[in-house]
Parts: C-alpha cells; structure tokens; sequence
C-alpha cells in the first residue's frame, strides 16, 4: 500500500465539500526521549522501533487552510512565501496531493512556527501534525486521533507523536500497510512529567546539513553500530518507563541522555560520517556533565541538530537560569 492509499483507506470519500472557510489548527511540538531513528518503509515512514516524547505545550505551529479557486496551491512559512525549489515546499505539496481529493481543490496554507524552523526542534513534526488537523476539519472527515496519527506519520514520521500533550508513545506497529503504526498517550508518566522542565538551549537557528530523512537512510544501510540500535531502543523504553513510574528523575535523565548519545554516535559511525553536533554543543555538553557533579542533576537530549535540550527538575530551576541565562524554558505541566 502506498501513501495515497493508505489516505483512501482510512478517510474513504469525503462527503463534505468545502467552502472557502478557513480553518485554523495548533499543533504541539515533541521532544523524543526514546529516539525514532530508522525506518523499515520509506514511504510510509514506518519506524524500526518503538518511540517515546514528550510535548511542550506552548510551543508548536498553527496552520491556517483555505480552498483556494485557483490552479495552485501557495504556502507560507512565517509570513513568507515556501521557496518552490525547497525541499520543505516539495514535502508539503506531496503532502497536499494525498488529500486533493478532487483535482479541482487548491490549497492556501499559512503556516507559523514559534520555534526555529528545521533547526533540529521538530517543526516538521507539529507543522504535519498542524495540517493533519486542518485537512480533517476542512473536509469535516472526523478521524480517531489514532488515525490521524497514521495520516500525520506519512508527512513525517515523529509528527504522528504530536497531536496530544504530555507523554506519547509512537507503536512501530508490525502491519506492511502500517495501519498498526500510531503514536498514543503513555498516561502513566503525567504525575511525574508535572515536575519537569526543559530549557531550550538554542545557539544555531540555520537550517540543518542534511535532513533526519536523508540521515536516517544512510545511517541505517551503513552504520556498523546501526544492528545494535533497535535492542537499545528496547531496553531504554523498558528502564525509562520504570524511571518515570519510580520518579526516579536521576534514571529518566540518564536514560535519555544515553539514547540521544547512542543516535548520534551510531549517525558518527555512517558512511558518510553525519555529525549534527558544533562547538557549542560540544561545550554545552562538557557543561552539563560539570554541573552534575558540582549542583544538581541536569540532563539534555539533541535531535538531529545542534541544539541541546535540557531536562530538569523544578527545584533545579535556579541553578538553569543561572548556568543558561539563554536558555527558554517550558514546564511541561500546563
Ligand atoms: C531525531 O520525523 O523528522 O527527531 O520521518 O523522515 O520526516 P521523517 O523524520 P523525522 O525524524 C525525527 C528524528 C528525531 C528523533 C525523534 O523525533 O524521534
């Protein structure tokens, strides 16, 4: 089964037509703790591994859509029009035609971010998970949040995690059709995620070398250390579980500390070598490792990009500000 029909299959035909409303959707962004690193379909973004994130509840993207009575669509990414030769522009127009369900149906879509775009902090993951929403309220289609997760992974893979709040698990699902493969809340970790705080540390706002897309191919058909991943991600998903339902703060941050180092490095290790890291991650990292020993526990996770988010609890809250006068920080309690 491919993208398209996968659409078909979950949606059928739309019965609504729609108006030249326009609808407005938020979406959060998700910080993976556990790591999706790897698929096992390209096209349908279908992961090797089970994943776990967190949201942050005030930051993410709001997408507006309207039909529009031309020949085309037009895109906007923070009140500027998407560069049609960029590959972001190509994503959201392959993403479009999967719900053009009518040759005839042109979209406008006007997208914000309040995070760095593409810098690592996965935009793409709330903007698809955004459209997702705006797609099934503008064709009044209805959709379990179960599959909107599946249409929401088929524009990138981490977005089928950010269409709730708190804890999400991402099933890898077993399905070739992927239709077993859905993000849903992991509920047991909400009373101990109350007490945590990420700071954003953000020193690079450029767009990134090479995208999680194209790094993930390469890591996965040339890392050496790629064939031990998957058995990682396994026993980190059982240990963080039990961390969070211990509140055992110490554990969790080890944990997901070690599953972003264990990506990067397997990345490290691809023919050729990906490296999302510079120098100041390096330095923030050396940094946080000091302050462990001398103040208090802080960790950090790292997406595919050099910017580093800490993890820490509330009563650590002084020692972020001061340490990381920069840094933006979100409770993940509401
Ligand atoms: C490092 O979801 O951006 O953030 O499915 O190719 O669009 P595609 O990849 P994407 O990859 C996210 C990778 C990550 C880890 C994670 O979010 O789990």
């Amino acid at each position: 089964m491919n993208a398209r029909e996968t659409v078909i299959k979950i949606v059928g035909v739309p019965q609504h037509t729609p108006t030249n409303e326009a609808i407005t959707t938020f979406a959060p962004v998700n910080i993976a703790l556990i790591k999706y690193w790897g698929k096992r379909d390209d096209q349908l973004n279908l992961p090797v591994t089970n994943s776990l994130s967190i949201a942050l509840p005030t930051k993410g993207t709001t997408t507006t859509i309207r039909i529009n009575h031309t020949t085309h669509d037009t895109y906007w990414l923070n009140g500027e029009s998407v560069d049609k030769n960029s590959e972001f522009f190509n994503r959201l127009h392959y993403f479009c035609d999967l719900f053009r369900f009518h040759p005839s149906y042109h979209f406008d879509i006007d997208t914000k971010n309040n995070i760095p775009t593409a810098a690592g902090l996965a935009s793409s993951a709330s903007g698809f998970a955004a459209l997702t929403l705006a797609f099934n309220q503008l064709f009044r289609l209805t959709l379990e949040k179960s599959e909107l997760s599946i249409l929401a992974r088929l524009g990138s893979g981490s977005a089928c995690r950010s269409l709730w709040d708190g804890c999400v698990e991402w099933e890898k699902g077993q399905r070739e059709d992927g239709l077993d493969s859905f993000a849903h809340p992991y509920e047991a970790a909400t009373s101990f995620l109350d007490s945590i705080g990420v700071g954003l540390l953000i020193f690079a706002k450029e767009k990134k070398k090479m995208s999680s897309r194209d790094a993930m191919l390469t890591t996965v058909k040339t890392s050496p250390l790629y064939s031990q991943w998957s058995k990682h991600v396994e026993q980190d998903l059982t240990d963080i579980k039990r961390a969070m339902s211990q509140h055992d703060f110490i554990r969790f941050g080890e944990i997901a500390e070690k599953n972003a180092l264990a990506m990067h490095n397997t990345m490290l290790t691809s023919e050729p070598s990906i490296n999302y890291c510079n120098a100041s991650t390096l330095h923030y990292r050396e940094k946080i490792w000091a302050l462990r020993k001398t103040k208090c526990p802080i960790y950090f996770t790292q997406d595919a990009g050099p910017n580093i988010k800490l993890l820490f609890q509330k009563e650590s809250l002084s020692v972020v500000k001061e340490e990381f006068p920069s840094a933006e920080i979100i409770f993940l309690s509401r």
